[in-house]
């Protein structure tokens, strides 16, 4: 079949006879992919930041598809459903996946302390082959997938895997309460969700920070916010306490991750040599540009690497950090809701639909933000719908 094969950093190809994935388990199924997306996840892998990464594996953890065959333990699906699966792979049923918490699995990554199983996401989230392919083994198959409702566009559904419930729970990890000013670090497509998401949430205010234009003025005018470009910033903090009376934002969001780009030590320290596990540029400027007592969200991915960030801030202002990876399963049904009553209007943001086949120039693209490249679709040649 054909698969997206990973050779070493920035070298990746579409493969014309992968096999085809097989039943492991009885309650896996498999699935033929209809569409994929490439994730700003995907680019930490692409670029060689996440350890044990293996040359041959698989990425796409962003999919829906048609089952093609269940295993013999399978009650929920049967050949022909046409379902979105959650990035996140878990059970169901062990003590972290019975308080919700989805993307924190014990049993489908038993040999890590921190995160569970995510499809294509190196051997560091459990070595499962992922959804840039014509098929994928989804394990699990009673616990994840969801069947996609007759109502809903295909596109809408794709991003109901990650990016939409990702940018809803960094808003919501922030605790926004009504009138809050809400700063955002990333105009990628979690940054853009988690704006549109925070007004669901009460704020009064939503500011936006990247470094490229062309999603600046996406972000302004898809969820109506403020923006502004750290490149034209003498410093995004001092912005910040400037905007708001000297006090720092009630909630700031970290929805860049571990490739954030200005400031030159951090860029060298994190992904050059690199000494830490990515650069924590957001992250600083995220902590420091909140107020006193406030809430910084995390979404942005860092690597099991340790990093450096600014304790004595966090201790000294009173600050409460909360992260983690987005509880996909978690969030469906209310993100269903607000899709159907167009609260939310996932596909707008998609910018490319290409064939699987173009995948590695839609990385070179998306990696490289060309031709103002915000969310791609890969559909793969037999997809039906
Ligand atoms: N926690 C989760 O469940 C989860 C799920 C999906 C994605 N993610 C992570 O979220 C992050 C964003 O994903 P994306 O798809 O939007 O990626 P993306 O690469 O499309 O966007 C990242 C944006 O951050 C901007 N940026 C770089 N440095 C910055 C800085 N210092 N301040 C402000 N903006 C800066 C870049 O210009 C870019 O536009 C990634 O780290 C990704 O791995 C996490
Ligand atoms: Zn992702
Ligand atoms: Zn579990």
């Amino acid at each position: 079949m054909l698969a997206m094969n990973y050779r070493g950093p920035f070298r990746i190809r579409i493969d014309h006879d992968k096999p085809y994935p097989e039943i492991k388990h009885p309650n896996d199924a498999i699935v033929r992919v209809t569409r994929s997306c490439i994730c700003g996840s995907d680019l930490h892998l692409y670029h060689g930041l996440v350890p044990d990464t293996r040359v041959g594996s698989t990425f796409g953890h962003e999919f829906t598809g048609i089952v093609e065959e269940v295993g013999s333990s399978v009650e929920k699906l049967k050949t022909g459903d046409h379902v979105l699966v959650p990035f996140n792979i878990a059970c169901g049923v062990c003590s972290f996946c019975r308080q919700e918490l989805y993307g924190n699995c014990h049993e489908s990554n038993p040999e890590a302390t921190a995160v569970g199983g995510i499809f294509g996401y190196s051997h560091t989230a459990g070595g499962y082959d992922g959804g840039q392919a014509e098929y994928v083994r989804v394990p699990y198959a009673d616990v994840g997938p969801m069947i996609i409702p007759d109502w809903m566009d295909p596109e809408d559904a794709v991003l109901l895997t990650d990016v939409i419930p990702t940018g809803y729970q960094s808003a919501e990890m922030g605790g926004i309460q009504p009138g809050d000013t809400v700063i955002i670090f990333g105009a990628g497509p979690i940054g853009i969700i988690a704006a549109k998401c925070s007004w669901l949430f009460g704020a009064g205010r939503v500011v936006v920070i990247d470094q490229y234009d062309y999603r600046l003025e996406f972000v302004k005018n898809y969820a109506q916010c403020e923006v502004r470009n750290f490149r034209e910033l003498r410093d995004p903090v001092v912005f910040a306490k400037q905007t708001t009376d000297s006090l720092g934002a009630d909630v700031c969001i970290d929805a860049v991750g571990c490739e954030a780009a200005g400031n030159a030590v951090e860029t060298l320290l994190g992904r050059k040599i690199p000494m830490q596990g990515g650069s924590t540029t957001a992250l600083h400027w995220a902590i420091n540009s909140v107020k006193k007592g406030g809430i910084v969200s995390v979404v942005g991915v860092y690597g099991p690497i340790d990093s450096l960030a600014p304790v004595g801030n966090i201790v000294n202002k009173g600050i409460t950090i909360r992260a983690n990876q987005a509880s996909v399963k978690r969030l469906l049904p209310r993100l269903v809701e607000h899709v159907r009553s167009g609260v939310l209007n996932p596909k707008e943001i998609i910018t490319h639909r290409l064939p699987l086949e173009e995948l590695p120039e839609a990385y070179h693209m998306f990696s490289s933000k060309l031709d103002n490249c915000i969310k791609t679709v890969l559909i793969p040649p037999k997809a039906a719908s």
